[in-house]
């Protein structure tokens, strides 16, 4: 994947919170110098003000920004560029929107136990989702179908064993 110049590649790392997606991602867009961006900064301001008060996401809440998401890996399929992007895409029919009419996406599930996140968000400084909501994304998360395009990758150890990982599949082409 990523090969091809006339074939670009979106990677979208994804998982509940804490999982490791903006660490994981940042690390595999470094390691091929791909363009990163953080699914994070699509959110409008309305779903950031809604987690800080720790309230979960509703669906209707969620629609705009994975649009947003899509518009962007459509903007940089049209520039052939390959790309590393962040969205927790926890159910698979958000998952749906982003793949539709966008061929480059495949998808990276991090999969972490729920002991391994929570100790994690706890010792998480200077970031808007509180541990609280930890079990709600447990409950929504969806892992990928058979049919998706994509991985899940093992993830409770080390950021360099799970990056590792990520960019072994990535070249062997596994799940694509
Ligand atoms: N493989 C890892 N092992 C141990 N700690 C990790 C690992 N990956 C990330 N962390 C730490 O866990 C916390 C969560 O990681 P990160 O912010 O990358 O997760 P995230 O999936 O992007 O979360 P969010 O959805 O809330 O943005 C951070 O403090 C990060 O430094
Ligand atoms: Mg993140």
């Amino acid at each position: 994947m990523g090969d091809d110049p006339a074939e670009p590649t979106t990677l979208v790392v994804m998982g509940v919170s804490g999982s490791g997606k903006t660490t994981v991602a940042r690390g595999v867009a470094d390691a091929l110098g791909w363009a990163y961006a953080e699914g994070d900064e699509f959110h409008p301001r309305e779903n950031v003000a809604k987690m800080a008060a720790g309230q979960p996401l509703d669906d209707a809440d969620r629609w705009p920004w994975l649009r947003a998401i899509a518009d962007s890996i459509g903007a940089a399929e049209e520039v052939r560029e390959n790309q590393v992007v962040t969205c927790s895409a926890l159910k698979r029919s958000y998952r749906d929107l982003l793949r539709d009419g966008h061929p480059s996406v495949r998808f990276c599930l991090l999969d972490v136990s729920p002991d391994e996140l929570r100790r994690r968000l706890e010792s998480r400084r200077g970031h808007y989702m509180p541990a609280s909501l930890l079990d709600s994304q447990l409950a929504t998360l969806e892992p990928l179908g058979a049919d998706e395009p994509g991985i899940t990758v093992p993830a409770d150890t080390d950021p360099d064993g799970v990056r590792a990982a990520v960019l072994d599949a990535l070249r062997t082409g596994a799940g694509s």
